[in-house]
Order: structure tokens, then sequence, then C-alpha cells
């Protein structure tokens, strides 16, 4: 088959490396009892009031979904304090990452985002015939003055995931203002926050405020994460309305399932799911970073589910060694760090399996 069957861009994209799944490993190595910390996945599971809703809404999946959302829209509007048409959802927030890159690039424009971070903003540049610049992390965490300085005429789109993955670590309010206001009028800030709801921090952006002053932002949220949906896929963004016409205009009209739907609205209904699966997080936090001190390992501080962790090793060694005693994490070498690893904090259980299994793994 010739280069040109597909588009050039095709040839371009990185394939994105998804968390080893549990019934890959077991397929593997014949092996049962695994433990997944690979992929951010909220170990404490999703409200009961959203299993109970998504039980119900089966009975109605004969119908198409309602393409405009207007339960769920209703709902997080009232939850975000904006306006119904401030939103847009898509099937998990990287269908809104994708939906940006179709509505915003020109072949030749650039984007601007920190390096490491998630996969998919280079994949969208990429795709629409654009490129990343990237800044260089400084302690793993944004350097916001590196990304102004990448900043030119073509630049299109800023993206910052924040808290970043895989690093954990958050950008302040004011670094992040900072930036806004050196950026020219035709560029657009995607801040995605799929893991806000777990920073501690005081100081974390305001930047549903941004939106409101009218400021060329979009802000990313999902339910994949504290709200331990990830398997039905949805996520949000907030904008202007001026925006989320636009994007709307490329938007898959039943990009959102119906179960999936229910179990977001479900979710919000229940506000112990945010507290509790915040004080499980911190309290696995606490436990990994006393332990990594106790071990000698450096970790950046995170505001996230997952910790970034430096074991001083080749993490693709230390990875296979953990799959041998079933604990799945995520290594560094795709994110240019060969001796970290990221692991999602879990259950009090598995955080205490996977210590015993990476401190043998490591003597
Ligand atoms: C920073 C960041 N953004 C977006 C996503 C995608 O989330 P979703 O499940 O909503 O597509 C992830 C998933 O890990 C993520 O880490």
């Amino acid at each position: 088959m010739s280069e040109d069957f597909v588009r050039d861009s095709i040839h371009r994209l990185r394939p994105y490396v998804p968390g080893k799944p549990i019934e890959e490993v077991e397929r593997e190595l014949g092996i049962t009892d695994i433990i997944k910390m690979a992929s951010n996945e909220n170990a404490l599971g999703p409200s009961p009031r959203a299993i109970e809703a998504m039980r119900r809404a089966l009975n109605d999946v004969a119908l198409y979904p309602d393409g405009s959302c207007f339960s769920l829209r209703l709902a997080v509007a009232k939850h975000c304090d904006v306006e119904p048409d401030n939103l847009i959802f898509g099937n998990g927030s990287d269908d809104i990452i994708h939906m940006i890159g179709l509505t915003f690039l020109r072949d030749e424009d650039e984007c601007v985002q920190g390096d490491v971070t998630f996969s998919q903003y280079e994949t969208c540049a990429v795709l629409n015939n654009s490129c990343c610049r990237m800044a260089p992390v400084k302690d793993f965490t944004y350097d916001v003055d590196a990304m102004a300085r990448l900043v030119n005429e073509k630049t299109k789109l800023i993206f910052i995931a924040n808290p970043n993955n895989p690093t954990g670590t958050m950008v302040a309010h004011d670094e992040v203002q900072r930036l806004l206001d050196r950026l020219p009028e035709r560029c657009v800030l995607v801040m995605d926050e799929a893991y806000y709801e777990y920073v501690e921090r005081d100081d974390y952006p305001r930047s549903i405020e941004w939106v409101k002053q009218g400021r060329n932002v979009i802000v990313l949220r999902t339910f994949s994460k504290v709200y331990a949906l990830a398997g039905l896929r949805v996520g949000y963004g907030i904008a202007r309305r001026e925006i989320i016409k636009y994007v709307e205009r490329v938007r898959e009209p039943f990009n959102v399932n119906s179960v999936a739907m229910a179990g977001a609205i479900a979710s919000l209904e229940d506000p112990e799911q945010v507290a509790r699966s915040r004080a499980f997080n911190s309290a696995g936090k606490r436990y990994l970073y006393a332990e990594f001190d106790r071990m000698g390992l450096k970790y950046s501080p995170t505001e996230a589910n997952f910790i970034w962790v430096d074991v001083k090793t080749d993490s693709v060694q230390v990875f296979k060694q953990l799959l041998r005693r079933g604990v799945i994490v995520r290594t560094g070498d795709i994110f240019s760090a060969p001796t970290h690893i990221r692991v999602t904090i879990g259950t009090e259980e598995q955080n205490r399996r996977f210590i015993n299994a990476l401190t043998e793994v490591l003597a």
C-alpha cells in the first residue's frame, strides 16, 4: 500500500499507549488477582446512586440518547454555576480535545504545551497538520513563562493539564493569569481539569471566572476520575457561548450515551461521592509518601489521584517485575523519564500490595 493511501498526518501520529488492561495481563502471564494502578481510575468506584440510575436507564437503550444532553446540561450548569449554553459534552474529555482541534486548527497553526504532559494534545495538533511546541517542565511542573515565550503569530491553542498528567503537579491561579494576559486575541487556552476535584491546594486556578469574563478559555472536566465512570465516557467543556457554538458544529450527534448521562446526573446528586473520594485519596497519598520517604525515593507533590515517583532504575524492568506480582503501573519511558513510574493511588490494600511488591523488586 503506498504512503499516500492515508492523509499525511496519519503517518506522523503516535499511537496512544493505554494502561495495560487486567485481562491482557491475565492472558499473557497466566496469573489472576491483578490490580491496576495504571490509568488514574478511582478505585473506590462510582456512587451507588449512579449505579442505580444506570440500571434504570438500561430499559431505554433501544432509543437514541438525547443528543442535546438536556438534563445533564442543566445538572452540570447548576453544579458549575454557569449557563447551560456555556457547556459542551463529549464521549470523555478526550472527545472534546478532538473536537477543539477540528474546530480551531488550520494547517500550519501551532499549539503550545508542557513537556511532559498528556499525549492527546500532541495527537490533536498532529492530526490537524499543526505542530506542538513544547516548553520543558521545571521540577516536573509547567513553566508558564517558558510556555508564553513559545507563543507567536501562528499559535492557536495552548494546553494546560492542571493537575498535570503524568506528574500530578499543578500551576496556581496567578501563574496561569500571567500567561493568559500575555496571549494574543487569536489564541485559545485549554485548561484540562480532569483531576481538579482532588486538588488540595487553595491557590488552584478559578478558571470558570475567566470564562465568565469572556476570555478565550475552554475548561475541560470529566466524570472519569473522581466520579469513577471512566468506562462510560462522559466529559464536558465550559467556555463562552460563542466558542461553544463553533465546537458544537463538529460534535457527533449522539456522542454521549444515555446510560452515561443517567450515571453522570446521579453522581452529581450524591455529594458524598466527591467527599469520600477526596478523603480516600488524601489518606492513600500520605501513606504512599511515607513509604516512598522510607525507601528513599523522590516523588513529585501530587494534587491528583496518582504519584510520579523516581524508582532510580530502569522503569520498564520495574514495571515487568511488578506485573509478575500482579500490579500494573505506568512506566515513565513514554514520557522521556526512564526511571520514573506513575502509580494511581488505590485502596488501602492495593497501596500496601504495591509497596510490598515495589520493595521486593527494588531490593
Ligand atoms: C489530563 C487528562 N485529560 C483528559 C483525560 C481523558 O479523560 P476522559 O476519560 O474524560 O476522556 C485524561 C485521562 O487520563 C487525563 O489524564
